[in-house]
């Protein structure tokens, strides 16, 4: 591939080590081809650590040599590669404690995580959160961030990582191999859905009236599609997919809503922060090298990675 152009407000990086998502196969498998305007050829990965090599005009906040993390915006990924130019806004300084590899795992998991329990949740000192899936990438991540804003933090995992998820702080842990979450909990202000629409209905019984419902797995919202800009078609095709978890949660007085993360440099600079405290650990499971990125996807598609799965590009 050519050299990436870089526009006057961009960083250009030299990729040390991209995270992997299960976006990027669903990315892959065209699961958002009605929402996100990709074009073939296209080069996967939508989080890096790495080095500015140059910055454009107009950038004030970088020079070349500077050590990064990012999560480009979602219409300019292309992170399984040697390099990218990226937005500077989306853009920030890599934690001084991280490895390359390390780094490269926080970005997405990190902004989803944010996004849900401090933007969307408000969550608060003294609340009660599920965090469903607290082994996976935004597990993990999500299940620190709880606990260092001082939440009770319950989860959801299979007996193989009960230990892992404890160690990472959770009070309250469900081994949904031998336990239904939906009659061991109550009363919760929030629940992070990252998984079926089964769970996400059943997530509605343990939430308290008033409580917050945050799905990252679905459905789409008709505030989604607003969000994204959408016609009407596709803003009324959200609308009856999120129909039915929508009037549920309506009857039970709790709030449903959808969240699709979004780059954001700013974000990544109070995580950056928060990091470097100490306060939370990035969970690497495996390191693939860069010619083994098919593998790397293969083995998040199993569903079973503990933490992050990363390619060491350099
Ligand atoms: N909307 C957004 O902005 C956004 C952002 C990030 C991720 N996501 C989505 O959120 C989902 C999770 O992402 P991720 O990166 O965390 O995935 P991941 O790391 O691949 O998740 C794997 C983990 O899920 C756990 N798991 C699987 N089934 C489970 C179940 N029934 N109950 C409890 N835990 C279970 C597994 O633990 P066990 O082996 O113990 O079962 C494993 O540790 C994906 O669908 C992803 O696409 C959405």
């Amino acid at each position: 591939m050519p050299n990436p152009e870089l526009a006057e407000d961009d960083v250009l990086i030299e990729i040390h080590a991209a995270g992997v998502n299960p976006l990027d196969s669903k990315i892959r498998d065209g699961e958002f081809k009605r929402i996100l305007p990709y074009r073939l050829p296209l080069i996967l990965g939508n989080e890096l650590a790495g080095v500015v090599i140059r910055v454009g005009p107009r950038v004030r906040r970088f020079k070349a040599g500077d050590e990064v993390y990012a999560r480009p915006d979602k219409n300019r990924i292309g992170t399984f590669a040697e390099r990218i130019a990226v937005r500077a806004d989306d853009v920030a300084i890599k934690p001084t404690n991280l490895t390359m590899e390390e780094a490269a795992s926080i970005p997405l998991v990190g902004l989803t995580a944010w996004q849900a329990l401090i933007e969307k949740a408000n969550l608060k000192k003294g609340q009660k959160v599920l965090i469903h899936a607290g082994s996976g990438g935004v597990g993990t991540f999500a299940i620190q961030l709880a606990k260092h804003v001082g939440a009770t933090v319950a989860t959801t995992t299979s007996t193989a990582n009960v230990d892992l998820v404890r160690r990472l702080g959770a009070d309250i842990v469900i081994d949904y191999k031998k336990a239904a979450f939906e009659e061991t909990l109550r009363d919760c202000d929030v629940v992070l859905n990252s998984l079926d629409a089964e769970t996400l209905e059943k997530s509605l019984r343990v939430l308290k009236p008033g409580g917050t419902l945050i799905s990252i797995s679905g459905p789409p919202d008709p505030e989604f599609a607003r969000q994204l800009g959408s016609n009407r078609i596709l803003e009324l095709v959200m609308r009856l997919l999120s129909f039915r978890i929508r009037r549920q949660a309506k009857r039970r007085r709790v709030n449903y809503s959808f969240l699709f993360m979004t780059a954001s440099g700013d974000q990544l600079r109070q995580i950056g922060a928060i990091i470097e405290s100490g306060a939370i650990r990035p969970v690497v499971d495996r390191v693939f090298p860069f010619e083994s990125t098919k593998e790397a996807m293969a083995y998040v598609e199993t569903g079973r990675a503990k933490g992050k799965v990363v390619v060491r590009v350099r």
